[in-house]
């Protein structure tokens, strides 16, 4: 028996640029949700997509020489791939250049219309063409949008406008019956000043773009990119036409958007679904941003997070552990590459990983490889087992309440009492002695039945380890309702040990940021090794290309330096002059495997001093998650041979 419906939703995203950490945590994040109330037993509807109308597109499309619809599919193909490889299970995805969508945009426009919200004029006014709104004359100062700092343009168009100000009062009785509709609190402030301070009626069509819906009756207007996109909440059910899963999942039980986005959400959105007599969502909840060193992402300052990035060091679950555990759910949280590292290692690596690692080669070592028996100290570690159970049992409404990285943390925090555990009674002393073996045994069974209770409760947050984790204890992989309760690992189920699930980030950023001097930016420790799709973040023209001199060389002798563990010098010739390099490639090849080969270097770069030592060219590597795999050049390739 299903306990209830639960439906979550994240923005769409715009096509005109890449994801970032900000629309991948918010992904994340709702993935996650998902995943919990799955794991407690609702029936779940999550939906995601991207939003493929509109100016922003249509301007990005003429620049790229695309038409917008070229553009949307190249990008959309990012999202689906990058969705893949965080494993995020959204039940659709939407774009709002699918015709179902467009149909029932049509429709919720007529029903408006039909209702008498409607109505055709002409707008003046200075419009943000960043964030595609016309923003209110009491909030522009210097002609700038209060909101993304762009220029402003003064407009006049004819425009469809939206009788938004009659519903300035019922929002507001809206508000008080349903606190909860926007959450945190201090957004439900801002949303409430918001609309008390007056509503103007709302310019919902444009005639100076031409990618869009059409107004029915009169196509020389599209809709408002935003009209047309808050619709995605209910056209992805099949409003207006097949209306089962609407019926099944609506109304919404939460909207999650960032902090940006929220007077769309909590004041347009529910006024136009009054309007149309449709159920308002239950809850808007409006996260803090991702900043990076302190202040706003921008392509033009060149700092935004790419998830490649993260992911060419970290494992897909790490990331979602990451950005889960340190999540901007109320305040703005700066990203650091130095925190993400050492909050994986921490919590991750040593921590969940060393126990797991630490319990299943315990089993082998003493226990045959079996569960043994908690029984035995089930009384004694009774108040231990109960609070643990309690805890457990107050995560559905801690989900609901978003307080993830709570969550998160509270089940590290259990992680590390039940190493504790381990740490206090040392089990592994108890098992060598006759008369304490059996409740050695016992311990070492009753810290693996918590373990297997917390992990399934981290399943949300990284699926992949904890089913493989899972997988080893010889339990269903996806967890459910079952695991909520004691007692599931029975004992003389076989235990497997395996591979350490988190491995260590081992990056000497001091190195590498030497490394970089004077070549490229500070911060490149990593290189994003998995930037695919056609649209790049920053194209090169070829000649750029060109001046990078890359050549094939040979090894003539490498040798570890001392006091650098990662470093290897390696003296390389191109046939005509012999130079040393220093590469970190130390913890994964042998310097005697490495003379004689042939590989591929950067022979125009700058010399740099790499913890002391002169390095005249860089070799060049895969990056897979922080290891490098050098690029052997078949042995038949002169030495010397331009690379191009
Ligand atoms: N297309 C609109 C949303 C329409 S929803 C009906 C849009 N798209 S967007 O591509 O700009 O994505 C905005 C969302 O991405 C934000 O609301 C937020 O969820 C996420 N983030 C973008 N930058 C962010 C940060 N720096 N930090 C955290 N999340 C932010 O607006």
């Amino acid at each position: 028996m299903k306990k209830g419906t639960y439906y979550v939703t994240t923005p769409i995203y715009y096509v005109n640029d890449l994801p970032h950490i900000g629309h991948t945590f918010t992904t994340v994040l709702a993935d996650i949700l998902a995943r919990y109330k799955k794991l407690f037993g609702y029936d779940v509807f999550f939906l995601t997509g991207t939003d493929e109308h509109g100016q922003k597109v249509e301007k990005s499309a003429r620049e790229r020489g695309m038409t917008p619809k070229a553009l949307a599919d190249d990008v959309v193909n990012n999202y689906y791939e990058l969705w893949t490889t965080l494993n995020i299970d959204y039940s659709k995805f939407i774009r709002t250049t699918d015709p179902e969508h467009e149909k029932t945009v049509v429709q919720l426009f007529q029903k408006i219309q039909e209702n008498g919200d409607i109505y055709k004029s002409y707008y003046e006014g200075w419009y943000c063409w960043g964030c595609e709104a016309f923003i209110p004359g009491t909030q522009v100062r210097e002609q700038k949008c209060p909101e993304c700092g762009k220029k402003l343009e003064w407009l006049k168009e004819e425009s469809y406008f939206f009788r938004l100000s009659k519903y300035e009062k019922p929002l507001l009785d809206f508000y008080r019956k349903n606190p909860d509709f926007i959450r945190p609190e201090s957004r439900y402030n801002e949303v409430v000043r918001f609309v008390e301070s007056g509503l103007k009626d709302l310019s919902i069509s444009r005639t100076s773009i031409r990618w869009g819906i059409p107004v029915p009756g009169d196509p020389e207007h599209v809709i408002y990119v935003w009209m047309d996109a808050l619709t995605n909440y209910i056209s992805a059910l099949g409003w207006g036409h097949d209306g089962k899963l609407f019926d099944r999942y609506w109304p919404a039980d939460v909207h999650l958007v960032g902090k940006d986005i929220i007077r769309f959400h909590c004041v347009y959105w529910p006024a136009f679904l009054m309007s149309a007599r449709i159920e308002c969502p239950k809850q808007v909840f409006g996260h803090g941003w991702w900043l990076r060193a302190e202040s706003k992402m921008s392509k033009t300052v060149g700092n935004i997070v790419r998830p490649n990035e993260l992911l060419s060091l970290a494992s897909p679950d790490m990331v979602r552990y990451y950005l889960a555990r340190e999540a901007p759910m109320t305040d703005d949280t700066s990203f650091t590459i130095e925190r993400f590292i050492q909050r994986l290692n921490t919590d991750l690596a040593n921590d969940l990983g060393n126990l797991l690692h630490r319990l299943t080669g315990m089993i082998h070592r003493f226990h045959d490889g079996k569960m043994p028996d908690p029984g035995p100290v089930e009384s004694r570690f009774g108040q231990f087992r109960r609070e643990l159970l309690d805890w457990s049992k107050g995560m559905d409404s801690r989900v609901d309440r978003l307080e993830i990285p709570q969550v998160v943390g509270g089940c590290l925090e259990w992680i590390r009492k039940l190493n504790g555990l381990l740490g206090e009674y040392e089990p592994w002393r108890m098992v060598k002695q006759h008369d304490t073996r059996a409740e050695g045994l016992a311990l070492i069974g009753f810290v693996l039945e918590g373990v297997r209770l917390v992990t399934a409760l981290l399943w949300p947050v990284m699926p992949r380890s904890m089913e493989t984790f899972r997988t080893r204890l010889h339990i269903h992989p996806e967890p459910d309702e079952r695991d909520l309760k004691w007692g599931l690992l029975k004992p003389g189920t076989p235990i497997e040990k395996g591979e350490a699930l988190f491995p260590r980030i081992d990056i000497d950023i001091e190195a590498n940021e030497s490394m970089e001097n004077g070549r490229s930016h500070k911060k490149s420790v990593y290189y994003s090794n998995q930037g695919r799709g056609r649209v790049e973040e920053k194209r090169i023209d070829i000649q750029k290309f060109m001046d990078i001199e890359l050549r094939v060389v040979r090894i003539v002798s490498a040798e570890h330096i001392p006091g650098a563990k990662k470093l290897l010098k390696l003296m390389i010739t191109d046939g005509n002059e012999t130079r040393q390099i220093v590469a970190g490639v130390a913890q994964y090849y042998q310097p005697t495997e490495l003379v004689n080969k042939k590989i591929a270097v950067v022979w125009n770069l700058k010399p740099a001093r790499i913890r002391g030592v002169e390095s005249n060219g860089m070799l060049l590597a895969a990056d897979v998650h922080g290891r490098p795999y050098i690029l052997f050049v078949p042995d038949e390739v002169p030495e010397g041979s331009r690379i191009r």
